[in-house]
């Protein structure tokens, strides 16, 4: 949802800016810009990816300056939408990242008064606004158009006579300082960063900063200086890169026997036969409530749908599911709930009013997020992170099952904290999660038969995914990766449901992908393959390696190593993961940031 960047120091600001927007793009592709003071401002921005922004910039000239890389949401994506945006005199420049729901009124308001405006966007409004403010001091001049301001931003502005000043702000929009020796940065997130600092300090919403290349400074709305405690970020920079693979989906898949192990560090303790989380968390996992709201958006709703079988099975808690932007409208119910957000980047716009609404309804809010010193880590009352290092992919893979992860700890913490089980059981599945990365591996060793199931696939219109129970939302999951990266149609749909409607578009061109584990669900699922297949179309059937009746029912099988258990789901999930990358690879598409999408949804 856009992303932004600033530099102050001592290196060619240029260079710093596309290297960061580089890093930034996942956030927005459409169109990108830079804006450099070099005595005089220059601006430079066009269409397309970063690299097409790169060959235009004629300077590496220049210590201060201010970068972005657009998802369109007000205007079309043309070069003049494309930020920064400048004032009338061309001293100002600003880059944006957020909704101002009154720029309509303001651009009337400012088009009376004479201002010229060269974009349909409504970020222009803000630069002047600056601008009628500004009196020699850039920091007051953003206070003061702030005020006027309705809506969502983070923002990065300079100007020409303040050449060694670098001011931000943000509301309900990311926007992190990184800090480093003689230069300082503004960044939408920290992967953007991660190769110059890991040392940041997170605004809060309404806050301001300055920075000089040897000083930063924070002031809460009523411009107050305020302190605020710098976070050692311990991801490295080699986890923001590629390294080697042809795409970073593809290396996130391959990372998760990794990230599984990372997520359950200093939280399993297999010799204590015990679950451990931050006394907070723990706190909020001991109080009395009755049920538990998971609030989430996308892939991060679908693990938290997973999680809702898990806690349900484990602990007798009944999990009510709420997609984040209903719940913020609709589902606030008052009483004992505790909500429970998923969120990878912790930035989902939805997810965060959600949890806002939570607390307002007088719930406990418990966030499971990928990024420390995100929004949602700091607004609920507790957070547990799922360690699985950075995700640039814009789908979401090795974050999807740290997600299904965590929440599993959740179910076996409660499950504990409510003597619904005894130390054995708890036993019994911490060997079952230590067995995971291993069966990872196995999976991913098996990255070549899902390619020749891939090759049969990447050529139908339509693909439906099915399973029942846990394995439900693992097919929602399954369809949602695919059709975002390869952009085949495809649904998801709980197996004994085809029969009630969604038969009428099948034909022998449309494959189904049959989620088929020895549960108590396995002959039912059986016995939906066999409709399938009476109406013509091939099933591919994801199957357990000691299921030997399977071959007689599906005309494709893909094989998990059983562990029998709970956490089969999250084999299963790698499968669907493989299975969408290869077909989306062998069509050609834009892996890594398919169109029309962003990362991180930082609108409502
Ligand atoms: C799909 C995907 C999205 C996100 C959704 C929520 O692969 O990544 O559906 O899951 O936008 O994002 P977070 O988890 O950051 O709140």
């Amino acid at each position: 949802m856009c992303g932004i960047i600033g530099y102050i120091g001592f290196r060619k600001a240029p260079s710093v800016l596309i290297k960061c927007l580089k890093r930034l793009d996942y956030r927005g592709y459409d169109s990108a810009g830079i804006g450099v003071i070099d005595e005089k401002l220059q601006v430079f921005k066009d269409v397309g990816e970063i690299a097409n922004l790169e060959k235009k910039v004629p300077i590496d000239k220049g210590t201060l300056g201010i970068g972005h890389t657009r998802w369109a949401t007000h205007g079309k994506v043309t070069k003049e939408n494309a930020h920064p945006h400048v004032c009338n005199n061309k001293k100002i420049a600003l880059v944006h990242n957020g909704i101002i729901e009154n720029f309509k009124t303001l651009r009337e308001d400012l088009e009376r008064k004479g201002y010229k405006f060269t974009s349909q966007t409504d970020t222009e409004v803000i630069v002047h606004l600056i601008d009628e403010s500004y009196n020699g001091n850039l920091e007051d001049a953003v206070f003061s158009a702030l005020k006027k301001i309705q809506g969502s931003y983070a923002l990065a502005v300079v100007h020409e006579d303040e050449p060694g000043k670098l001011v931000g702000a943000r509301r309900e929009s990311p926007l992190v300082i990184g800090i480093g020796d003689n230069e300082n940065f503004l960044a939408s997130d920290i992967p953007a960063i991660l190769s110059y600092t890991n040392r940041a300090v997170y605004l809060e919403d309404g806050e301001l900063c300055s920075l000089t290349a040897q000083s930063i400074s924070v002031f809460d709305d009523t411009k107050k200086k305020i302190e605020r405690e710098e976070t050692i970020i311990d991801w490295d920079i080699k986890d923001a890169e590629k390294s080697g693979f042809p795409h970073f989906m593809l290396k996130e898949i391959y990372e998760q026997p990794n990230a599984i192990y990372q997520t359950l560090q200093g939280r399993v303790f297999e010799r204590e036969q015990s679950i451990l989380f931050p006394e907070r968390v723990e706190k909020l996992l001991t109080a009395d409530f009755d049920s538990i709201h998971i609030v989430s958006c996308g892939t991060s709703f679908y693990a938290g749908w997973v999680g809702k079988y898990l806690i349900e099975r484990l602990t007798g808690i009944p999990v009510i599911m709420e997609l984040a932007s209903e719940f913020r409208y609709f589902g606030v119910k008052k009483g004992s709930s505790l909500v429970i957000a998923v969120t990878q980047s912790g930035e989902t716009a939805d997810t965060l009013a959600a949890i806002r609404a939570g607390k307002n309804a007088g719930c406990q809010t418990l966030v499971v997020s990928n990024v420390i010193g995100s929004t949602a880590t700091r607004i609920a009352d507790g957070f547990v992170l799922t360690q699985s290092g950075p995700e640039v992919g814009v789908a979401a893979t090795k974050t999807f099952t740290s997600q299904i992860l965590v929440l599993f700890l959740i179910a076996l913490k409660l499950a504990v904290l409510r003597n619904r089980i005894g130390l054995n059981e708890v036993y019994k599945y911490i060997l079952e999660l230590k067995a995971l990365p291993k069966q990872l591996r196995q999976v991913l060793d098996r990255s070549e038969e899902i390619v020749e199931i891939a090759n049969r696939i990447k050529g139908a219109t339509s693909v439906f995914y099915i399973g029942r129970g846990v394995n439900y939302p693992l097919s929602l999951e399954g369809a949602l990766k695919l059709k975002e990266i390869s952009y085949i149609h495809a649904e998801g749909f709980a197996a004994g449901e085809l029969k009630h409607g969604p038969f009428a578009l099948l034909t022998e061109d449309t494959p189904v992908v049959a989620i088929a584990t020895k549960d108590a669900t396995y002959a039912k699922v059986l016995a939906n393959i066999g409709e399938v297949q009476a109406r013509g179309p091939p099933v591919i059937a994801v199957a357990d390696d000691k299921d030997t009746e399977i071959e007689k029912h599906a005309d494709f099988v893909i094989r998990f190593p059983s562990n029998g258990g709970l956490l089969s789901c999250i084999p299963i999930a790698v499968i669907l993961q493989l299975l969408a990358y290869h077909v989306a690879n062998l069509r050609g598409c834009s892996i890594d940031k398919p169109r029309n999408l962003a990362k991180s949804v930082t609108v409502e």
